[in-house]
This record gives C-alpha cells, sequence and structure tokens, in this order.
C-alpha cells in the first residue's frame, strides 16, 4: 500500500487556534479539510492572555495592521455567538473593557502619546484622572497618576476559544493527523501534501502553513517562500481572585512600568491573568524566577493587594513574531503552499477575520481586501525591492 494514505483540498499544518479556524471556516466552504498537529488547540493560545487591545495595543507605525485589528475586533461578538451556539461551550467572552494607567511623569508622558495616536487614529479612548481611575477600579494603587479608558477593548479566553476550535472542526468533518509534520511534499514545483512523523504521506490540494513560531521550521519549504517567522518569548502568571466583596478588578488593567508592560485580565472565572515578558530567546520556554519576580513586581505596583492572592499556575508560550509585527496570510510564490502566521501580539484578536480571510482565498484565489497587506509576497526578494512593505 501507498504511504499516501489520505487526501484532502486542504490541509492545514498547526492546530493551534490560526490552524482551527482556518479548518474550521474551510471546512464550512465544502472543502475537505484536515489539520496536522500531534496536540491540536495547544500552542501559544495556551498561555496568551487573550486580550482583544486593538486600541491599546496601537504602536506607532502599525496603522495598516491596526485596521486589520479592528476588523477583527467587530466580528467577534458574531464570531463568538456562533462558536457558542454550535458547541455549546462558553468562550470567556467578556466585553469589559481596559483601563491603561500610568504610575509616574514618563509613564503619563507615553500615555499622552498613545492617547494622540489613538484619536488622530479617529479610535474612542478617555483620559482619566488618577482619582477617576481609583473610582473605576478601587484595588489601583493610590500613586496611579492618570489613565485612558478604552470601553471597546474586550476579552476572551484562549483556552476555551482553543477548546471550542477542536469541536467546530470536528462537527464540520475536519480530519485530525494528531502527529508532527515533518516534511512538505513539492513535486514540480507544486505541493502535493506532507510526509508526517509517522510515516504516512497525505496528499492535498492546498497546504496552509499555520504553525506559529514553528513556521519557519518546516523542512521541504523551498528557502524563498519560508515565512521570516520567530519565536517571541513571553511569561504569563494565573492568580486566583476573591469572589467575596465585589470584583477584585472589573476590566483589564495594564500599564507601561519602566518600560515594560504589565496587564492584569480578570476572568469572570476567578482567574487572574498577568502577563507577560518579552523576550528573545530562541526556542527556550522556560519559567525563570527573574521573569515571575519582575511581572509580580510589576502588577503589585498597579495593584497592591495582587500578593494576597493564590499564584496558581506560570507558564512561558512562543508569539510569532514577523519581521514588521503583521501576520502573513494566503498564498505564497510556491504553488498549493499558503501561509497563515506571523500574528505576533495580536493572535487571538485576528482569529475571526484570519478564518474569514483564508476561507476567502481558498476559495477564489484572491485575498480579501482587507488581508491584501497582509500577502507573505511583501518579504520575498523580488517584491522587495519593488514594493513598499504593508
Ligand atoms: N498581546 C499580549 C502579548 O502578546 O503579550
Amino acid at each position: 500500500m501507498s504511504p499516501t494514505s489520505t487526501s484532502s483540498d486542504v490541509l492545514v499544518i498547526g492546530g493551534g487556534i490560526i490552524g482551527l479556524v482556518t479548518a474550521w471556516r474551510a471546512a464550512q466552504r465544502g472543502f475537505a479539510t484536515a489539520v496536522v498537529d500531534p496536540e491540536p488547540g495547544g500552542g501559544a493560545a495556551q498561555v496568551a492572555a487573550g486580550m482583544l487591545a486593538a486600541v491599546t495595543e496601537l504602536h506607532y507605525g502599525e496603522q495598516t495592521l491596526l485596521g486589520l485589528n479592528l476588523a477583527s475586533a467587530r466580528r467577534y461578538p458574531d464570531f463568538a455567538a456562533e462558536l457558542t451556539e454550535l458547541t455549546g461551550q462558553d468562550l470567556g467572552y467578556r466585553r469589559c473593557g481596559t483601563l491603561a494607567v500610568a504610575l509616574d511623569a514618563d509613564d503619563r508622558a507615553h500615555l499622552r502619546e498613545l492617547h494622540a495616536l489613538q484619536q488622530q487614529s479617529g479610535l474612542e479612548s478617555q483620559w482619566l484622572s488618577g482619582r477617576e481611575c481609583r473610582r473605576l477600579e478601587p484595588m489601583l494603587a493610590p500613586g496611579v497618576r492618570g489613565g485612558l479608558r478604552v470601553d471597546g477593548d474586550h476579552q476572551i479566553d484562549p483556552r476555551r476559544l482553543a477548546g471550542a476550535l477542536v469541536a467546530a472542526c470536528e462537527r464540520a468533518g475536519v480530519v485530525f493527523h494528531r502527529v508532527w509534520a515533518e516534511r512538505l511534499t513539492v513535486v514540480r514545483d507544486r505541493v502535493t501534501g506532507v510526509v508526517l512523523a509517522d510515516g504516512t504521506e497525505p496528499a492535498a490540494g492546498q497546504v496552509v502553513l499555520a504553525g506559529g513560531s514553528l513556521s519557519g521550521r518546516l523542512a521541504g519549504v523551498p528557502q524563498d517562500v519560508l515565512p521570516p517567522v520567530r519565536p517571541v518569548k513571553g511569561q504569563v502568571l494565573r492568580l486566583t481572585m476573591p469572589q467575596r466583596h465585589g470584583p477584585f478588578l472589573s476590566r483589564t488593567v495594564r500599564a507601561v512600568v519602566r518600560g515594560s508592560h504589565v496587564y492584569l485580565v480578570p476572568r469572570a472565572s476567578g482567574e487572574l491573568v498577568v502577563g507577560a515578558t518579552s523576550e528573545e530567546l530562541g526556542w527556550d520556554t522556560t519559567v525563570t524566577a527573574g521573569g515571575v519576580y519582575e511581572l509580580l513586581r510589576d502588577a503589585h505596583e498597579l495593584v497592591p493587594g495582587i500578593t494576597e492572592l493564590p499564584l496558581t499556575e506560570t507558564r512561558a508560550g512562543l508569539r510569532p513574531g514577523s519581521p514588521d509585527n503583521a501576520p502573513l496570510l494566503g498564498p505564497t510564490g510556491l504553488e498549493g503552499l499558503l501561509l497563515a502566521t506571523g500574528h505576533y501580539r495580536n493572535g487571538v484578536l485576528l482569529t475571526p477575520v484570519t478564518g474569514d480571510a483564508m476561507a476567502h482565498v481558498l476559495a477564489t484565489g484572491e485575498l480579501p481586501e482587507e488581508a491584501r497587506p497582509f500577502s507573505p509576497k511583501r518579504f520575498s526578494p523580488a517584491t522587495a525591492l519593488t514594493e513598499q512593505p504593508a
């Protein structure tokens, strides 16, 4: 018997939330779809806090990405409702808003600049005094000097999202190959499928590489289409909030403390997620004493009462960083190979729009308008010489 045991229209390499949403939407379009991953629903979503922070995570030079982030944020209510209705699973989607605060004069200047950029970009955010911030969130430190209230930046529980996407894929008839992909197979300049660690060789009409930070390491992918994705480590803590006298925090609270981002994301379940470090250390996922110390130190400056809470989990994950911090979506220069990777800090936020864009391009060969600036071809040597990056 030939090792080519199965065949599908679309084969997705990587069963994190980006691969799963791509597979689910592809299957809904009628494609026979398969996912390759030893542990579908694992990956960075098991670590991520799940902030849907298009406005509070706005950065200079990322205006194009902002458009995609906002498009995805707008889809979240319907996306979450559809997944919940289909699977019966609560995704922890909370329209709770975010408060970004400043602890000293430097932080306040930084936040004022962010506020100006948000206003220039037509985004809604409101400047509050320190007293107004504490009125909203009484657990904040007395030293908070001011803040930005962003009522449109919400949260979801990425672990629940991942679980629901696995269930949605199963219901849609997606086949799971629960092993590692070892090598892409290419015949006469066209992708034909993949060789798996168990020796089987499923064939496919189109292959989507959605391997998160691992996407740049798959053997058999020609060098000129290999995605320029690198791992960016993030350490994250989970604590448990008391459920006694009203909420410990009622919305996401975040700040830049001595140049490091810290955020506290309170879930309805009582979980409080505190993140995250940002470290360029290759494939290392060690939780370090220094990382935990810095997160707790900075979080404690914002919300002193945090030291009373049980610390229930420490974990590190790898963000798939790209050269311009934006994702790579759609066809590559190799026929039959598409990418859905490089989502960096915005993987959870960009899940709905990525699913829609990938299903569209798989069906039509063209990215939808909003996703066109994110074609992987912006990094191909020929394009880079003639065009501006996104
Ligand atoms: N978006 C949050 C993080 O990447 O840490």
